[in-house]
This record gives structure tokens, sequence and C-alpha cells, in this order.
């Protein structure tokens, strides 16, 4: 295990794809990569950030770095993925020049699905807690101060909120006893267009309210002075949170690919729905902020605190309430599978240990490092240093400094590393596809352009230049 450069051990596991899961089609391809995408990173962090940052100003450098740096770096982790079909750790020795330490990127990567889904699963538990309670019914109102009140009920309680939490972990550990394909691909191919669905819905009905035309100039009439260092990093983080990318589920789920799969494409169009899917949960969220008179930075709480109001108006607006947080709750649960399946499957193939014994083991970790996380408005809310409770930490850690880091690093391995020619050998499927073209582009890209630009973001946004 400790010899340098692609070892026989990897490369037989490598082989070993009848003892993989694998995608079965090319339709389970995208739904599967959609559903690790979609999830409360629209619903929940799309929204809250773009009201945090200012609008307009922060949604335009998402959509930038989303084109320039999200997507060809998710093209680069799918076509390392599926040419080494392995875990992040064993793809990377495989791939990477003899003794390289290029493996260490699936090691940081595990460390980052930790952090990560240490505050995703508390959110997650927010949004299962609200479910229940919009069926109980007093959930529903437009008075601000009303839906506050609901939610910090909720966060404030340890309980609840430890054991909320509890119940999202046992409920994705007992999907992912299933395995890839039937757990995945099932639950996401079926319910996501109604997701969709819902979500045009409530966008096209709270586009009537009053507040409308002020949320469509806070949503897209950039203000400009707005747009600081610091917004400018978290959009970029929120672009590679969205995408999954920075950290190897994308790796890992490219190695599921099926050796048909237009990479490129798969990656366009599960960039295109995903932004559609936050556009839209924008939509729905600011027409109601602006016209029951919430604040748009309210922060983590926003989705939560305004979603019950614009139900409040409508007919049938308990059953509708529940409906929405149970489609964003098997949302959350396709992406939550998504982190899951790195550290899993890098327990299981590099470390030997059985399927569910890895994802037990993810499970207890992840219960002693959610707690933090949960209890930090409770337990734990005088616990702040640095002025960040627990669960912010880890989520600006992650977004804001982890997964940057990661591009970094996956950019410089493929522009550097790896190889052009079999970078393109990915992106064309040995030339069955046009795509060499470019595989070229997107190749200097990640050569000279990607790495630099990712990094100047990240020590403006962290005040190295300012000298704060
Ligand atoms: N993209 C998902 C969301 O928006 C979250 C997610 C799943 C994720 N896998 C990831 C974020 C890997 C970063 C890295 O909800």
């Amino acid at each position: 295990m400790s010899k340098s450069g692609p070892s026989s051990t990897d490369a037989s596991r490598t082989h070993a794809t009848t003892s993989r899961g694998a995608f079965s089609s090319s339709l389970g391809v995208l739904a599967a990569t959609l559903g690790s995408a979609v999830g409360l990173g629209n619903i929940w962090k799309f929204p809250s950030l773009t009201g945090a940052n200012g609008g307009a100003g922060f949604l335009l450098i998402y959509l930038l770095s989303t084109l320039f740096i999200g997507l060809p770096l998710m093209v680069a982790e799918i076509a390392i993925g599926r040419q080494a079909r392995a875990n992040p750790i064993s793809a990377l020795r495989q791939l990477q020049p003899r003794g390289a330490p290029w493996w260490l990127i699936g090691v940081a990567g595990m460390a980052a699905a930790f952090l990560i889904m240490a505050f995703y699963s508390e959110v997650v538990a927010w949004v299962f807690a609200y479910v229940a309670k919009a069926l109980s019914g007093n959930l529903l109102s437009s008075d601000p101060v009303q839906t506050q009140a609901s939610f910090d009920a909720l966060v404030r309680d340890p309980v609840q909120a430890l054991l909320w939490q509890w119940v999202v972990l046992a409920f994705i550990g007992g999907i992912l006893l299933l395995g890839v394909t039937r757990g995945i691909e099932a639950a996401t191919k079926r319910l996501m267009p109604l997701l969709f669905l819902l979500l045009v819905l409530l966008g096209g009905y709270s586009l009537t309210l009053p507040g409308a035309g002020q949320a469509l100039s806070f949503l897209f009439a950039p203000e400009w002075h707005k747009i600081t260092p610091a917004v400018v990093l978290t959009a970029m983080g929120l672009a590679f949170f969205k995408l999954s990318i920075g950290m190897g589920t994308m790796m890992t789920y490219g190695s599921y690919f099926t050796a048909e799969q237009n990479i490129p494409a798969t990656a366009t169009r599960v960039m295109l729905a995903d932004l559609s899917v936050s556009l839209l949960a924008g939509m729905a969220i600011f027409p109601a902020v602006f016209s029951f008179g919430f604040q748009p930075s309210a922060g983590p709480s926003l989705v939560f605190i305004t979603i019950p109001a614009v139900f409040a108006q409508m007919p049938g607006g308990s059953v509708l309430l529940a409906a929405f947080f149970l489609l964003t709750a098997i949302a959350a649960t396709g992406a939550m599978l998504s982190l899951m399946e790195v550290p899993v499957v890098i327990l299981h193939e590099r470390w030997g240990l059985s399927r569910p014994r890895a994802t037990l083991l993810t499970l207890l970790i992840l219960g002693l490092l959610g707690a933090g996380c949960a209890l930090s408005q409770s337990t734990l809310a005088a616990f702040q240093p640095g002025g960040r409770t627990l669960f912010d930490w880890a989520d600006y850690l992650s977004s804001n400094l982890l997964l940057p880091a990661g591009g970094i690093a996956i950019a410089l391995f493929v522009g550097w590393a790896w190889g052009e020619r079999a970078f393109a050998a990915q992106l064309s499927n040995h030339g069955q596809l046009g795509n060499q073209g470019l595989a070229r582009v997107v190749s200097l890209l990640l050569r000279w352009v990607t790495p630099v630009l990712i990094l100047l973001v990240m020590l403006a946004g962290l005040g190295v230049f300012s000298g704060t």
C-alpha cells in the first residue's frame, strides 16, 4: 500500500469493476450527478448567501465562477474518476507520476466531506423537522416575527436539534446500505422533477406578490459597490459547493460513469439544471422577503422563515408547505448521499472495510462531529472562537478554504501532472466524440488560468492584500 505509483493492488481494484457499483444507464448517470449537485445548496445556501451579500452583484460573480471555474473543474474531476474507476485516493495514486503525492488531494477531500456533512446534516435535520411541523399545521404565517420564532424554537432546543440530526443520519445510513445503483438512482430519478414543478409553481405565485418588482431588481440589478473581495470569495465558494466539486465527490461519481457518457455535455446539463433550481428558489423567496417585511440578510434561517409566509396565502397551504420541505429533504438526501459516498468508498476500497461497516463508521464519526454543529445555537451558543459558531466555522472553512484549495490542486493535477492526452481521451471517449478541441481549451484553462484565479480570489477574500 505504501508503494508509490500505480501499485498492483490499485490496478486490480480498478479492473474489478464487477465488484464496484456503477450507474446503470445514461439517464441514471445524469440523475445521480444532478442529485449530488441539487440540494440544500440551491434551496437554503443560495438564497441566504445572495440575500446576505447584496443580491445581484453576488449572483453575477457566482454565475461567472460557475462557468469559468466550476464547470471545467467538474469536467476534470469526472474525467479523473472515470479513467481510474476508483475512489479519489486510489484514483490519484494510479494516475499520478511515480512517487508524487497527488493522492493527498483525496485525503483532504475526505476531511472536507466530514466537515461539510457535519453542518449539512443539521440543515437537513431542520428540513425534516419542518416537514413534521408543516403537517401539524402550525407553521403557516406571513408574520416575520412569528415565522422567526418557529425557527428559533427548533434550533435553540438542543434535544430537537440533536434528535432530528440522528434521524437524518439513520435515514441516510439506511439508504446507503442498499448500495449505489438502487439507492441513489431510484430516489433521485423520480422525485427531482416534482421539486422542480413545485418551485415553478411557487416562483410563479411569488412573482404576483407586491414585493416582486423590488425582488427582481435586488436579484438582477447589481449595486457594484457591494462587491467586495470577501463577497467574491463567498460567491466562488458557493460555485464549488453547488457543483459538488473540490473534494472528490465528482471524482467518485465519475468512477461510476458509463464509458459512453459524454462528460462535458453531462456536466453542462447538470450545471444548467442546478442553476435553474437555484434561480427558481430565489424567485420563490425574495418577492416574499420584500412583500412581508423580512430582511434579505436574515442568513441561514431565510428559507425557513419566508417559505411558510408564501404558502400562508395559498389554499391548501399546509399540505403544499409539507410537500415543499419533503421534496427539499429528498433533494438534500441525494446530495448528502454523494458526500457520504466519498469516505465510505475510501474506507471500503483502501482500508478493506465492508461497505456496511464503512457506512457505520462514517455515521459514527459524523454523529460526533455533527453534534457540535447541531448544538451551536443552543448548548454551545456561547462558544464562538473567532466570532463564529462551530456550525458557521464548518460552513465557512469548507466553502471558502477547503473546496477552493482542492480546486487548485485538482486543476494543477490535470493541467500539469496527468497530461492532456489522457484528459482528452476521457473527454472525447477515446476519439469517438468531437471534444478534442474542447479538451485543449479546458486543459489550457486548468493549467494556467483556473489555479491562479482561485488563488487570487482566496487571498483577496481572506484579506491578504488589504493587510487585515
Ligand atoms: N451540491 C450539494 C448542494 O448544493 C452539496 C454537496 C454534495 C457538496 N456533495 C458535495 C458540496 C461535495 C461540496 C462538495 O446541496
